[in-house]
C-alpha cells in the first residue's frame, strides 16, 4: 500500500461563470478541486492551508475513518475550524472501500465551490468485479451561485427564510450549453468506441437531488458510495446530494457526440426545462472533431423525468442490491432500535428579532429537526474533544430514541411539533452494538426527499416505503439477504427508510441531512461511540496540529 501526500491551498480566486468573474473560494486554483486517486489500502496525508478569509474544514465524505475520527472534518463536531492563516493535516487510511467518494468543505456553505472527487481503485493488483473499463471519468454534479454562497446562507439565517436557489446546475463545474455565456466551456466526457467506459457520478450539489442521464446510452450501475452493487441497467439515475453512483457505459452507438444531462428531482420550483438542465458532451474518441462550432450537428438533449417523478426514483432505488449475499454483514438482530423523525419546522418570530421581519411562511422562521431536536453546533470546542476529554456542558446525551409524542407523518400534526427545541444532543452507542434506525419524513410544512448521511460508517438500507412506517407490517419487507451498503440514504418523499449498522468505530459521528440548508436549520444529531473500554480516553489522542477554538 502507498502513502499519498497532498497540499490543499484554500483561497479566493477568479472564476468566470454565467458571464461574470467571481472571486470564489477554491482549492489549489482549481474548480472543482483536485481529484485524489488511491488504491484500497492506501494512506492519504492532506495538508490543508487556509488562505481564505473564512473558517474552513475538509470532510472526506464516506471514508470510514476507522479510529481516525479526528480526520473526519465536520466543524465543531470532530475539530474546531481551520482559521484564516491556519493549517491542519488530515491523515487517514482507506480500508475495505472501493469505488467513488469525494471530499468537501464542512463549514457554512463553502462546499459550493470547495469539493472534489476521491477515487478508490481496487487493492494493488486486484481486479474490478467487472470487465476493466478502458476509460474512467469522474462526473461531479454541482450548483452554482452568482452571489457569494456564504452571503446567501447568512442572509437566510438572518431572516429565517429559505435561501435563494442556485443560478445553475453544473457538471464538473460547468453549467453547459443551455446557460448563458457557458457553451464554450461545456465539459467533454471522452469515451472509446466499442469499449466499456466507467463514469463515476457524484452529486455534490448543495441542496438539490438530481436526475442524470446520457442520450442514447444505457447505464449499468456497478457501485454506489464506494461499495459494489449487483449490476443493473437503467437509462436514468437519481442521486441525492452526497451520493455517488458508478456506471458502465458501452461505446456501442455510432461514433458522434451525445448529451450528458442532469436536472432537478423535487425542485422547490418547477422551472422550465432549459433553465434547469446542465449538460456535458459525451464524445467518442473516434468521432471526427468538428472544424468549427457551426459545422457540428447539434446533439439532442435526452429526456429526463419530471421534477416530481417519484415513481422513477422508487424503481431506481429499489434496484440496488449487494453483489454477494455471502459477504453481507447486515445484523440479523439489533441491540438498539431507534426511530428518528426528519423534517422541517416553523418557529415563531422572536419579538426582539432585529429590524427585519421573519421571512419564513406567515412571518415565521424555518427550522428543521430530528425527533424534534433542532441540532445546534457548539462554538468553543468540538464535540469529539469534549467527549474524549470529558469536558462538561458542551453536549448532552439525551437525544431521544423515539419521537417525543405520537406523530402522524402526514404533516397534519399539532402545531407544538412544528416548533422543535434547539439543543446539542448526542445518542450513546455501546461499542459493537447492532443498530437499526427508522428514518421517517414528517412532511411537516413540506414533504421532501431527505438525503441522510452518517459519518464514520456505511450502513445497509434494508427497506424503504411511503406513508407512516408500520412496525408490525413493514418489518416483513426487510431485506436481510442482499441489501445495499451506502453512506447516504435518500429517504423517500412522504416516506421512510430503515438502515442497520454495527457501531464498530469509536468517536463522535454526525448524522445529518445533506441538503445543506437543512443542516443550518438543525436537521442533524450525533452518535457517540465508545471503544468498549471506558467513557473517557475512549479514542486515540488528537493530532498535535488539531485546530483549537
Ligand atoms: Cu458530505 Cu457531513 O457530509
Amino acid at each position: 500500500a502507498e502513502t499519498h501526500e497532498h497540499e490543499f491551498v484554500v483561497q479566493a480566486k477568479p472564476v468566470n461563470r454565467l458571464c461574470n468573474i467571481h472571486n470564489s473560494i477554491i482549492v489549489n486554483g482549481q474548480f472543482p478541486g483536485p481529484t485524489l486517486e488511491v488504491n484500497n489500502g492506501d494512506t492519504l496525508i492532506v495538508k490543508v492551508i487556509n488562505k481564505a478569509q473564512y473558517n474552513v474544514t475538509i470532510h472526506w465524505h464516506g471514508v470510514r475513518q476507522m479510529r481516525t475520527g479526528w480526520a473526519d472534518g465536520p466543524e465543531f463536531v470532530t475539530q474546531c475550524p481551520i482559521r484564516p492563516g491556519g493549517s491542519f493535516t488530515y491523515r487517514f487510511t482507506i480500508s475495505g472501500q472501493e469505488g467513488t467518494l469525494w471530499w468537501h468543505a464542512h463549514s457554512s456553505w463553502l462546499r459550493a465551490t470547495v469539493y472534489g472527487a476521491l477515487i478508490i481503485h481496487p487493492r494493488e493488483g486486484a481486479p474490478y468485479p467487472f470487465a476493466k473499463p478502458k476509460r474512467e471519468t469522474a462526473i461531479l454534479l454541482g450548483e452554482w451561485w452568482d452571489a457569494n454562497p456564504i452571503d446567501v446562507v447568512r442572509e437566510a439565517t438572518r431572516t429565517g427564510g429559505a435561501p435563494n436557489v442556485s443560478d445553475a446546475y453544473t457538471i464538473n463545474g460547468q453549467p453547459g450549453d443551455l446557460y448563458k455565456c457557458s457553451s464554450n466551456d461545456t465539459v467533454i466526457v471522452p469515451i472509446d468506441s466499442g469499449e466499456t467506459n466507467l463514469l463515476r457520478v457524484i452529486n455534490a450539489a448543495l441542496n438539490q437531488p438530481l436526475f442524470f442521464t446520457v442520450a442514447n446510452h444505457k447505464l449499468t450501475v456497478v457501485g454506489a458510495d464506494a461499495s459494489y452493487t449487483k449490476p443493473f441497467t437503467t437509462s436514468v439515475l437519481m442521486l441525492g446530494p452526497g451520493q455517488t453512483t458508478d456506471v458502465l457505459i458501452n461505446g456501442d452507438q455510432p461514433p458522434s457526440r451525445y448529451y450528458v444531462a442532469a436536472r432537478a428531482y423535487q425542485s422547490a420550483q418547477n422551472a422550465p426545462f432549459d433553465n434547469t438542465t446542465t449538460t456535458a458532451i459525451l464524445e467518442y474518441k473516434s468521432a471526427p472533431r468538428p472544424a468549427t462550432k457551426g459545422a457540428q450537428t447539434k446533439p439532442v438533449i435526452p429526456p429526463l423525468p419530471a421534477y416530481n417523478d417519484t415513481a422513477t426514483v422508487t424503481a431506481f432505488s429499489k434496484s440496488f442490491r449487494s453483489p454477494n449475499p455471502r459477504e453481507v454483514l447486515v445484523p440479523k438482530e439489533v441491540d438498539e432500535s431507534l426511530f428518528f423523525t426528519i423534517g422541517l419546522g416553523l418557529n415563531k418570530c422572536p419579538p426582539n428579532f432585529g429590524a427585519s421581519r421573519c421571512q419564513g411562511p406567515n412571518g415565521t422562521r424555518f427550522t428543521a429537526s430530528m425527533n424534534n431536536v433542532s441540532f445546534a453546533l457548539p462554538n468553543n470546542v468540538s464535540i469529539l474533544q469534549a467527549y474524549q476529554q470529558g469536558i462538561p456542558g458542551v453536549f448532552t446525551t439525551d437525544f431521544p430514541a423515539n419521537p417525543p409524542l405520537k406523530f402522524d407523518f402526514t404533516g397534519n400534526v399539532s402545531r407544538s411539533l412544528w416548533q422543535p427545541a434547539s439543543g446539542t444532543k448526542g445518542y450513546k452507542l455501546k461499542y459493537g452494538s447492532r443498530v437499526q434506525v427508522v428514518l421517517q419524513d414528517t412532511s411537516i410544512f413540506t414533504p421532501e426527499n431527505h438525503p441522510i448521511h452518517l459519518h464514520g460508517y456505511d450502513f445497509y438500507i434494508i427497506a424503504e416505503g411511503f406513508g407512516n412506517f408500520n412496525s408490525k407490517k413493514d418489518t416483513a419487507k426487510f431485506n436481510l439477504v442482499d441489501p445495499p451498503l451506502r453512506n447516504t440514504v435518500a429517504v423517500p418523499v412522504n416516506g421512510w427508510a430503515v438502515i442497520r449498522f454495527v457501531a464498530d468505530n469509536p468517536g463522535a459521528w454526525i448524522m445529518h441531512c445533506h441538503l445543506d440548508v437543512h443542516i443550518n436549520w438543525g436537521l442533524a444529531m450525533v452518535f457517540l461511540v465508545d471503544n468498549g473500554v471506558g467513557e473517557l480516553q475512549s479514542i486515540e489522542t488528537p493530532p498535535e496540529d488539531l485546530p483549537l477554538c
